[in-house]
């Protein structure tokens, strides 16, 4: 397991999330409604939470600080993202490698079940439709009843014209929250290739199984038959700007 020294991590993971903020300018309000779903289903009280497609970790991070009772596993494919986080997480937090288009990620968490909830930001729309069915199914078989499945994410409204102002209010919100000149997601990514600390992280990166971009399309309302089918007994959005969701699925 590769991982950096804290000073390297951190300043990586800075700019990790000002280059995410580009795209999602209100995410730092986005983590703390998933935060607040998350509390509300647990009442503060002890709980584990898995982190789908944790990257680096910011939301496990943050989930750990404001609910001190909880403790988060993060699963991610990319071994370079898991090491930034793996310098810099709190110890109720262990970030651990796995594909989530297979079902074996939810026995690589090591989290004894029927976990309370399971968060996700900004990554499932990686996956595609016949995996993500797949996964909420996983999900549902891990959730304890009442447990709950929070989605932050970009989903599609599904209407032409709805979708394109959806884009032009992202637009004129990245303007006044001032990160449409913070780095894009490539310029970050050439960046880390010119930094020797990182070699050991970039070569166990050389061999990730999984591609490095996706979008499998899904709206919203797509997402949330997903999770019906899958077992869930209610889903929707809960919290909404633009295409910008934070969808719960209640076991
Ligand atoms: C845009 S990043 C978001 C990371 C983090 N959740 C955040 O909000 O900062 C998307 C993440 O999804 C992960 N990911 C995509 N497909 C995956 C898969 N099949 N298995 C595991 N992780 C995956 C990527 O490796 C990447 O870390």
């Amino acid at each position: 397991m590769q991982t950096v020294a804290a000073d390297t991590a951190t300043r990586w993971l800075r700019r990790w999330d000002a280059q995410q903020e580009r795209y999602i300018p209100d995410r730092e309000e986005r983590f703390r409604v998933v935060i607040d779903v998350v509390r509300e289903v647990t009442g503060g009280g002890p709980a584990g939470v898995v982190d789908l497609g944790c990257g680096p970790g910011s939301l496990s991070r943050r989930l750990a600080e404001a609910l001190p009772r909880v403790r988060v596993v993060g699963v991610d494919a990319d071994p370079l993202l898991l090491g930034l986080g793996r310098a810099n997480t709190d110890p109720r937090v262990r970030l651990v490698e796995a594909d989530l288009a297979n079902p074996g990620w939810a026995d690589a968490t090591g989290l004894p079940g029927p976990w309370d909830a399971a968060v996700s930001s900004t990554a499932l729309h990686w996956l595609s439709p016949a995996d993500l069915g797949q996964l909420y199914r996983t999900l549902a078989a891990n959730l304890r009843p009442g447990g709950v499945f929070v989605n932050a994410d970009h989903m599609g409204l599904g209407r032409p014209t709805l979708d394109t102002i959806a884009d032009a209010i992202r637009d004129a919100r990245t303007r006044r929250a001032g990160t449409e000149g913070n780095e894009e997601w490539g310029a970050w990514w050439q960046a880390l290739q010119q930094d020797d600390d990182l070699a050991p992280l970039l070569d166990a990166r050389s061999n990730m199984a999984i591609a490095h971009s996706g979008d499998n399309g899904l709206t919203v309302w797509q997402h949330a038959e997903l999770l019906r089918q899958a077992g869930f007994a209610e889903a929707g959005p809960v919290w909404q700007f633009g295409d910008d969701h934070v969808l719960v699925a209640v076991r």
